[in-house]
């Protein structure tokens, strides 16, 4: 049976950012028997939209973006870790959202956000874009600073592992439905 891959991603890019913490924490949250790979979109560095196609072409002649649809295709879902900016979500995310088209479509994708208010208006603004690229978008949790983390990202006693934990299962299940995912 081939063990399941996971990617965790990390929806933040700026200079002393806490998302990495967040998506540790996440993967840490792993079932046993399945492998979650932090997936860091400032190490990807995608270009804003630089290929001369359009996405939905899928005809990609820039490396970077050849690279980022190699590494998506290689997961059996996503959980993306997505943090709020001014009522919305990371444009850095919007961008590798948007870089890519058939790869999105059947690909479980759960989605964990972290903010003042659990990053419910980032999500919200989400969840749009993620059911018109044709995920199968699974809602989790969502991290209020306070209450679950604290603003330097330590993840306090409080945050819902069980429900990250959940959130994983919801996936597996989706990846199985989806793909030769063994039960
Ligand atoms: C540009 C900017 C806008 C922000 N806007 C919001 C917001 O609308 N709601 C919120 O809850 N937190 C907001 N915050 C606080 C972030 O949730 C917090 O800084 C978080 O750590 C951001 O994730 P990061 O550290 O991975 O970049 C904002 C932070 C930045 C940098």
């Amino acid at each position: 049976m081939s063990t399941p891959l996971i990617g965790i991603v990390v929806s933040t890019s700026r200079p002393g950012r806490i998302g990495p913490k967040v998506a540790r924490w996440v993967s840490e949250l792993a079932p046993y028997g399945v492998r979650a790979e932090v997936v860091d979109l400032a190490a990807i560095d995608l270009p804003f939209l630089a290929d001369r196609a359009m996405p939905a072409q899928g005809e990609y002649d820039l490396p970077s973006t050849l690279a980022w649809s190699e590494k998506v295709g290689g997961f059996d879902g996503l959980i993306l870790t997505v943090a709020e900016y001014n009522g919305g979500y990371p444009a850095v995310l919007k961008n590798a959202l948007d870089t890519l088209h058939a790869e999105w479509a059947g690909m479980p994708v759960g989605v964990v956000g972290y903010g003042w208010g659990g990053a419910a208006a980032a999500t919200g603004a989400l969840a749009t874009v993620l059911d018109r690229l044709r995920t199968v978008r699974l809602d989790g949790p969502g991290l209020r600073f306070g209450e679950d983390l604290s603003p330097e990202g330590d993840v306090l006693d409080a945050a819902p592992e069980d429900a990250v934990r959940g959130l994983y299962d919801q996936v597996l299940a989706a990846a199985r439905e989806s793909a030769a995912l063994p039960v």
